[in-house]
């Protein structure tokens, strides 16, 4: 376990969950989201910066209104999350909606709601300012440089496909001038899990440059992908650290300029990845020889990191006697793929069937890239409130439910009420 992330909450109280509400199940700490938020938020003292949340780590709407109620604003990269967050009842000035082969009813939809549309291709752009002339927008920029956690997540790299091209800038402020739109912020987002910090300083630099291109500039909006540390030895972000550098850009910047803007981050990950994890029940223990599994009721159609990008998650077993002999396990999921293993060779209380294991940090990207692979049912999702009480915020679906869903959904039968 991370020093930086002490086990969140008294593993017997994950455990009434667990027996209570049945697994798989995500648990949520709102004290610990809520905190998250006001960490960021007391960050940049005398400089105008903003904080939006990436809605796509967990879109929970629980957890979208505890962040709303901490003052952030949101960063969406869909159509139905931009409708989400309306919904809930934020402002559409609050709202981001950063494009990425957007449709034109989505375009057209999200420019009727009002929000923010951050356009990141000329294509787009062009179709936009014909269609609202006269409007304003945001653009993404590809600023050649990109990080992450692992290359899939990379966004802001030379190849990326996200982004308008520095060189075309002087051809989108042509285009938007041709048709009276404004660009009111100008954007970039170098990657997730960023791993050096200088890379997103050297991402702001470049921002702070290219604004030179435009005259009425609201904002500038770097980007999220501040880390977390998932592994024991994964060392912090120190982010009073990078605060105090970027400060000094900025400041140097607000001191040189006659632009009045705004700054704006978009983190998702470390607003809500510690506050999470996921309970699972082992079903199996399996020696194989070489390898002993200890088989749950997940796997990665409820929790894909460690298959999609050889993620790490602290997994603890919540129920093992403390004192009872350390194993070497490799947790499995019930998903027929070899893939489906969430760790490996963990040190563990000797395990058995019956037992429950809580997987950690699980709280971004977990539940909002689950699928029903092998028609499972969804995890449900329960919030431990700051008050100490705990609350399902999303039901789980029996496998009988489930299955009568899809079947409905595909046509092949009606609905009684059809
Ligand atoms: C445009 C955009 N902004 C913000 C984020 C949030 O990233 P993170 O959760 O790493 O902070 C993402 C996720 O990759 C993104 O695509």
């Amino acid at each position: 376990m991370h020093p930086a992330n002490p086990f969140p909450v008294d593993p017997d109280r994950l455990l009434a969950i667990a027996q209570k509400w049945g697994t798989p199940t995500y648990v949520y700490l709102e004290n610990i989201i809520r905190e998250q938020c006001r960490k960021l938020t007391g960050l940049f003292k005398n400089i105008p910066v903003s904080w939006l949340y990436a809605v796509k780590a967990n879109d929970n709407p629980h957890i979208i209104s505890i962040i709303a109620d901490e003052g952030l604003g949101f960063d969406t990269v869909s159509y139905e999350e931009v409708l989400l967050c309306r919904k809930l009842g934020t402002d559409p000035d609050n709202i981001f909606y950063t494009e990425n082969n957007m449709t034109d009813a989505e375009m057209n939809g999200a420019a009727k709601e009002g929000v923010i549309l951050n356009i990141g291709s000329l294509d787009r752009l062009k179709s936009y300012c014909e269609t609202w002339p006269g409007s304003s927008c945001s653009i993404r920029i590809k600023p050649d440089v990109g990080d992450g956690h692992h290359a899939k997540v990379d966004t802001g790299n030379q190849d990326s496909k996200f982004g308008i091209r520095m060189d075309l800038l002087k051809e989108a402020v042509a285009l938007v001038d041709s048709h009276n739109v404004t660009i009111r912020g100008i954007h970039a987002h170098i990657g997730s899990g960023i791993q050096e910090p200088e890379n997103l300083l050297y991402e702001i630099n470049v921002l702070l440059e290219a604004s030179q291109y435009f005259n009425s500039l609201e904002f500038i909006n770097f980007g999220g992908g501040i880390p977390i540390p998932y592994r024991p030895d994964d060392d912090a972000f120190n982010l009073e650290r990078f605060a105090g550098l970027a400060s000094d850009r900025l400041q140097k910047y607000l001191d040189e300029t006659d632009q009045k803007v705004r700054f704006y981050f978009e983190p998702g990950r470390w607003i809500v990845g510690s506050a999470g994890m996921l309970l699972t029940q082992v079903n199996t223990v399996k020696d194989q020889g070489r390898k002993t599994y200890l088989g749950t009721d997940t796997g990665f159609n409820h929790l894909i990191r460690p298959a999609l990008y050889d993620a790490y998650h602290e997994i603890v077993n919540i129920s093992a006697n403390k004192d009872a002999p350390l194993r070497t396990y490799d947790v499995a999921g019930n998903i027929c793929e070899s893939g489906d293993v969430l760790g490996k060779e963990r040190s563990m209380p000797e395990s058995r069937t019956g037992d429950y294991l809580a997987i950690l940090d699980a709280g971004a990207y977990g539940m909002t890239m689950a699928s029903h692979y092998n028609r499972r049912a969804m995890p449900a999702e329960v919030l431990i409130t700051e008050q100490g009480f705990h609350k399902i915020i999303r039901k789980r679906k029996s496998p009988e439910q489930s299955v009568e869903e899809y079947l409905q959904d595909t046509g092949i039968v009606q609905s009684e009420n059809n």
